[in-house]
């Protein structure tokens, strides 16, 4: 099938080159000329596990394109929407000048039987209103809302295998036309027995924002849990454990620690808050501004105890930051709280170096007053405490006895409670981790 992908960052790149995986003839489209450029050339403009290998794959078979000019968009039978859903400044609605701006430029390309497929997350009521549009230019085409859940740092296997789909579109029946495109797109997962449902449109669009609320949720309770387990002095990772045997619980998405950040979660969850206002049923949603208040409480709490840590001062204390990216496997540093706490850190007087596998190139754009240095052993050097942040799968493995040698004050706080306490402290350690003992 011809399709175009609307959109070339973290969720378009990885779509467009999923798409021309599953054997689609596709063209990735982006407004930003230097981005289009690098993919043109099959290299990836971010850093995502097995994008790159996989773009090369796909343009070598001649199967994936890319252009600045939405006209490119012209013969295809499905236009995914792939564009960003930033909050907005000073706000916290959602800023849909982007996907408005793509629809818009799609509808003169538009002809009958093609399906506008939305894929960013947006507000509910959104899809309805862009319908009427594509409706009104165009009114044999159809859009249907089929939101995206993939994950930064898994992108790829996400969209190449997802654990479902959702197609929302106009009246929510399994007979409407843009149904069997969907399924025709999406064959191969289909065929594998991966769930399918098919919904009216706000449904779909409140999957996506339910889901994300959720999983926010999930990460603040037991956040929570962490603060009440440092006041009484129990560890919130064996609580964790315990309760997430209960498998109406869950053990995922109950990892204690600085909290989650990135380029979804945070803004979805204030962008939710601010459409139910508007919608009149901001009641239904308060309890999100406490899920909210609690993940930024973890930042704030990192700061005291690396105070406490170093003494009681943070006034020149050299501190190392291990991570900027908001997770593990990614150079996305957008909320990321890692960075955020470094940043705390270096406005209360301390002497922040920070070090990142992959997001230092970003973080720096980001933080351009902050330290930075590639190398993890010239990172640690003589620091006065080590504060591991993001938990890259190399700083898990750090030896601690090689370590001691080369910082000024043993001193280390484990954000995301990921290192062996006790080997930690058998090499000569103070160790710290939140909502531990
Ligand atoms: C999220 C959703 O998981 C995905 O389905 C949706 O499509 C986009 O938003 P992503 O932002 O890539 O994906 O990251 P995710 O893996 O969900 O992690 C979000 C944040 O939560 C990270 O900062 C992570 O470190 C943090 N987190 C996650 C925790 O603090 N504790 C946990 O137990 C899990």
């Amino acid at each position: 099938m011809r399709i175009s992908v609307i959109g070339c960052g973290y969720l378009g790149a990885v779509h467009a080159a999923c798409m021309a995986k599953l054997g689609h003839d596709v063209v990735g489209i982006d407004v930003d000329a230097r981005k289009i450029e690098e993919l043109a050339a099959g290299r990836a403009p971010f850093y995502e596990p097995a994008l790159e290998e996989l773009l090369k794959e796909v343009q070598e078979k001649g199967r994936l394109s890319f252009s600045t000019d939405l006209a490119a968009a012209e013969g295809s039978k499905l236009h995914f929407v792939c564009v960003g859903t930033p909050q907005k400044k000073g706000e916290n609605a959602a800023d849909l000048t982007f996907v408005d701006a793509a629809v818009k430029g799609l509808l003169p390309y538009l002809a009958p039987g093609d399906v506008v497929v939305g894929k960013s997350t947006v507000p509910v009521g959104t899809a309805g209103r862009l319908a009427e549009l594509v409706q009104a230019q165009q009114p044999g085409a159809h859009l249907a809302w089929n939101p995206e859940f993939l994950r930064e740092g898994h992108a790829v296997s996400d969209t190449l295998s997802p654990d479902r789909f959702v197609y929302g579109v106009s009246d929510g029946s399994e007979d409407h036309p843009a149904v069997s495109i969907l399924d025709e797109v999406y064959s191969t997962s289909i065929a594998s027995g991966t769930p399918r449902l098919v919904t009216d449109h706000p449904t779909a669009e409140l999957v996506k924002t339910a889901a994300n609320s959720f999983l926010a949720t999930k990460i603040s309770f037991i956040n929570a849990m962490a603060e009440l387990c440092e006041a009484a002095g129990a560890d919130v990772t064996q609580l964790a454990d315990a309760i997430g045997i209960d498998d109406r619980i869950g053990r995922k998405f109950l990892n204690a620690g600085i909290g989650f950040g990135g380029g979804c979660l945070p803004k979805d969850i204030r962008a939710f808050m601010a459409r139910a206002g508007e919608l009149g049923a901001d009641q239904a949603l308060t309890f999100l501004r406490e899920v909210d208040a609690i993940n930024m409480r973890r930042r704030s709490r990192v700061v005291e105890l690396t105070r406490e840590l170093c003494g009681g001062s943070l006034l020149g204390a050299r501190i190392t930051v291990l991570g900027a990216a908001f997770k593990p496997d990614s150079d996305d540093v957008r909320d990321s709280p890692a960075l955020s706490i470094a940043a705390q850190l270096q406005l209360q007087g301390a002497v922040v170096t920070v070090t990142d596998p992959k997001a230092l190139p970003n973080a720096a754009r980001r933080f351009p007053e902050l330290q930075y240095e590639t190398d993890t052993s010239a990172a640690v050097l003589k620091a006065d405490a080590l504060l591991l942040l993001t938990e890259w799968q190399e700083y898990r493995d750090l030896n601690p006895y090689e370590l001691v040698e080369s910082v000024s004050s043993p001193r280390v706080l484990d954000g995301r409670n990921v290192l062996d306490a006790a080997k930690w402290r058998a090499a000569g350690w103070i160790y710290r981790g939140l909502g531990r003992p």
